[in-house]
C-alpha cells in the first residue's frame, strides 16, 4: 500500500484514488474475469488477436498494482475449458501471447518477488506452452510478496469434478474407499486454489452479468463488481476505484449486520414473538 503511493505521483487522479484508500481494509485475494479484447479489436477494425495482445499490456499493469497494493494473491482468468471452441487460428495466437508473456515478464516477477501459479486442466495445453509454463511456475515458486495464479485451461466444474476425483483416488490408495464421506473443508483443501484463501473480490470487465464457470467453489461470498470498460483498457484507476467500491461494502456472510442485531434483553425477544403471531401452543 504504502509502495504504491511512493511510486504515483502526488496530486495525480491515481495518487487521489489510492489515498482515498482504507490500509487496514485491502482485499486478500482479487479475482478478474479478464473480458471484452475480442469487442476492444472491433471497435478498432483490427483482428482479435491484436485485442488480446492489448490485454497483455493491462495484465502486466494490473499485476504490479496489486503488488504494490498488498494483496496475498491475485487469480486471472486467461483461457477457459470451453474457449477451445473458438477458431483455431485464435487459440494458436493465445498460446504464441502466453508464451511471449512468460518471456516478458519473468524477469519482472522474480524482481517484484511474485510466484507465478497456472492453474487448470495443464495436460491438455500444447506442450511447449506446458513446459514453459512449468518451468515459469518453478522459477519463482520460492517468491512469497504475492501469488499470481494464472487460469489456464481451467473451469470451475472441473475444478470441483478434479477435486472429488483426487479424494476418492487418496482414499482408495489407503483402502477407505467405502467409508470415504466428503465434507466442505476436504473439497476446499484439494482446489487449484488450496493454499490461497476465497477471492474477496470479483471483477468481470466488458459488462455481461455472468460467472462464465469461474471459481465456482471459492466466490460464495465474494463482492461482485462488474465494470462495462473492455479489458484492455483497464487502467490502475478502475482497479483503485473497484478496491473502493469493495471497501464500502457491508460483508454479512449469511449473518446480520451490527445496526440489525437485536438488542440481547429478553423483552425484545418477546416483542419479536409477538410480531410474529403465530402461536403454535
Ligand atoms: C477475453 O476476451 C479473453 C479470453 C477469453 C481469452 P474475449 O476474447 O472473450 O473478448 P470478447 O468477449 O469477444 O470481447
Ligand atoms: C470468460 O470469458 C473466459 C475468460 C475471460 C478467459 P468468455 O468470453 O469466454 O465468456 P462468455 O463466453 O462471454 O461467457
Ligand atoms: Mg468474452
Amino acid at each position: 500500500m504504502k509502495e504504491l503511493l511512493q511510486s504515483l505521483t502526488p496530486g495525480d487522479r491515481d495518487w487521489r484514488l489510492a489515498s482515498e484508500l482504507d490500509p487496514a481494509r485491502i482485499p486478500a485475494h482479487i479475482a478478474i474475469i479478464m473480458d471484452g479484447n475480442g469487442r476492444w479489436a472491433k471497435r478498432r477494425n483490427l483482428p482479435r488477436i491484436l485485442g488480446h495482445k492489448a490485454g497483455m499490456d493491462t495484465v502486466s499493469r494490473i499485476v504490479e498494482t496489486c503488488a504494490q497494493l498488498g494483496l496475498e494473491a491475485l487469480t486471472l482468468y486467461a483461457f477457459s475449458v470451453d474457449n477451445w471452441k473458438r477458431p483455431r487460428h485464435e487459440v494458436e495466437g493465445l498460446w504464441r501471447l502466453l508464451r511471449y508473456y512468460l518471456r516478458r515478464e519473468m524477469p519482472r516477477l522474480m524482481q517484484n518477488g511474485i510466484q507465478l501459479v497456472a492453474i487448470g486442466r495443464l495436460d491438455s495445453l500444447p506442450p511447449e506452452v506446458r513446459r514453459e509454463l512449468l518451468a515459469g511456475m518453478e522459477k519463482t515458486s520460492e517468491n512469497r510478496r504475492m501469488r499470481l495464479n494464472l487460469a489456464i485451461n481451467y473451469g470451475g466444474r472441473t475444478e470441483i469434478v478434479d477435486a472429488v476425483n483426487c479424494l476418492v483416488d487418496e482414499a482408495r490408495l489407503k483402502g477407505e474407499l467405502s467409508s470415504l464421506r466428503i465434507t466442505e473443508e476436504m473439497v476446499s483443501s484439494r482446489l487449484y486454489t488450496a493454499p490461497v484463501g476465497d477471492p474477496d473480490l470479483l471483477i468481470r470487465t466488458s459488462g455481461e452479468m455472468r460467472i462464465s464457470n469461474f471459481l465456482l467453489w471459492q466466490i460464495a461470498y465474494s463482492e461482485l463488481y462488474v465494470t462495462d470498460t473492455l479489458w484492455p483498457d483497464f487502467s490502475r484507476a478502475e482497479l483503485l476505484e473497484a478496491v473502493l467500491d469493495y471497501q464500502n461494502r457491508e460483508r454479512r456472510f449469511g449473518g446480520l449486520s451490527v445496526d440489525a442485531l437485536p438488542s440481547v434483553d429478553s423483552a425484545s425477544f418477546s416483542l419479536e414473538e409477538e410480531a410474529l403471531e403465530l402461536p403454535l401452543a
